[in-house]
């Protein structure tokens, strides 16, 4: 494969003058400081040439005096033009990276998608790729009619991915709008398949919002939000595919459609309860919360899909709550606690996201005992759209991250209950059938 593609053009012989602290308040909100490396260790690339990719190929940093090191993008994220706009306008022409990472990088980026995308006999909206070794081999051409007989010879390599040129993104996200009405209407395709694709819509969705959150991306997001939810109430394996699907992928998107999916599990069931339970403390404390209203509804998935963008802002997703999690560095733990507002500073003005699901992003980490961030709530200061959210993020960080089974996860968050609304947590016991003693 061609190496240095974007280097061969792009990099500086000559490092330019590191910015000052006082330029550096205007590019960048809560910097994070590198340590273990040195200016020496870097090389300059000219922005014009970053511009030219979608993601970022390697870490990106800024050079402040004194050796000092903040990152700015990190690799194979999607290239945040808000941010590089930001930069040019102030003037900052060349960002850095790191000597040894500049010789391995390729000159195009590729991103997996699934096989189940592919629809028979629609004809591919790009090019598709296969990975023999390190090299990505061309499989099918634009404009290929899909075959069984390509299916077969998937099958028989054993292939589970393919992967396309980070430049098609937009025209594989298209097709995936234009093929999923008809694709979630036919009978002929499994659960599986209908749930894979519509997974896939929706992590492609989120992530042009996290990082470029314009009108057109919101407005697609929230489609296929309407989608998805239409799909989920309907159908019981629908729910159990998606959160199944979410647990076996890494990453941002994947927990954030978890959590959303979950907290809407969560109303439904309530709904299930209302006709069936006798358990009235419970009933009479959450009938305040009108989880029948498509509004309500539309919050809650809205709220657990956006909650946690302000980490993409910060380049933070790898971080999060985990036993583990004190272990990181002070300084990474403060930042880390600055996502909420980050992620509501970001989409506070933008058009379409309702004040409630803002709210939810704002107070995600607060805790009902006070024992939460940033502002340290009690639950009488924080929405129960916002406890619904919690609940569910802490599930999926168990359900994912620690590979626990639902019913244990119920029981781990139950250790812990003065954390969470009590009703909603009932709830969660009913659908994954806790046992009363535990
Ligand atoms: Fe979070
Ligand atoms: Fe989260």
């Amino acid at each position: 494969m061609d190496q240095m593609n974007l280097f061969e053009l792009g990099v500086e012989k000559i490092l330019s003058k590191p910015i000052d602290t006082n330029q550096l308040i205007n590019l960048i909100e809560n910097p994070e400081i590198q340590t273990g490396i040195s200016h020496k260790d870097m090389i300059a690339v000219r922005i014009s040439e970053i511009q030219k990719r979608t993601h970022n190929p390697c870490d990106l940093y800024l050079l402040m005096g004194k050796q000092k090191i903040i990152k700015v993008f990190s690799a194979g994220l999607p290239i945040e033009a808000k941010r590089l706009d930001r930069l040019l306008k102030n003037d900052v022409r060349h960002l850095y990276a790191k000597k040894k990472e500049i010789l391995t990088i390729p000159s195009q980026f590729y991103v997996p998608v699934r096989i189940s995308t592919l629809i028979k006999d629609q004809a591919i909206p790009c090019e598709f790729y296969y990975k023999s070794g390190e090299e990505y081999k061309l499989l099918l051409k634009t404009g290929t009619i899909v075959a069984q007989a390509h299916f077969d010879i998937l099958k028989k390599h054993k292939t589970k991915k393919l992967f396309i040129n980070d430049r098609d993104e937009a025209l594989y996200q298209r097709y995936l709008e234009n093929q999923i009405d008809a694709i979630l209407q036919n009978p002929q395709v499994s659960s599986e398949q209908k749930s894979e694709v519509m997974f896939d819509l929706m992590q492609n969705c989120l992530q042009n919002v996290f990082t470029q959150p314009n009108n057109e991306n919101i407005d697609s997001m929230k489609k296929a939000q309407q989608t998805l939810q239409g799909y989920l109430a309907e159908d019981k394996t629908a729910l159990q595919e998606i959160i199944r699907l979410s647990k076996e992928e890494q990453g941002i998107y994947a927990h954030s459609i978890g959590v959303a999916t979950l907290a809407y599990a969560i109303v439904l069931e309530m709904g299930l309860l209302k006709k069936t339970s006798k358990e009235g403390d419970h009933q009479k404390s959450l009938s305040a919360f009108s989880f029948e209203s498509k509004e309500v509804r539309d919050i809650v998935f809205l709220g657990g899909l956006l909650h946690d963008v302000g980490k993409t802002i910060l380049n933070m997703s790898h971080l999060a709550l985990s036993p583990n999690f004190e272990q990181n560095a002070p300084s990474s733990i403060e930042l880390y606690k600055t996502h909420p507002k980050v992620g509501y500073e970001r989409l506070k003005n933008a058009k379409g996201i309702p004040p409630k699901a803002l709210e939810v992003i704002l107070q995600h980490e607060e805790l009902c005992d006070g024992s939460g961030f940033p502002n340290g709530l009690t639950k009488a200061n924080i929405s129960i759209y916002t406890q619904l959210i919690t609940l569910a993020n802490h599930f999926d960080h168990l359900h994912r991250q620690q590979k626990k089974k639902g019913p244990e996860c119920v029981l781990a968050l139950k250790l812990e209950s003065a954390k969470y609304n009590k009703h909603l947590l009932f709830v969660l016991e009913k659908m994954f059938n806790v046992p009363k003693k535990s």
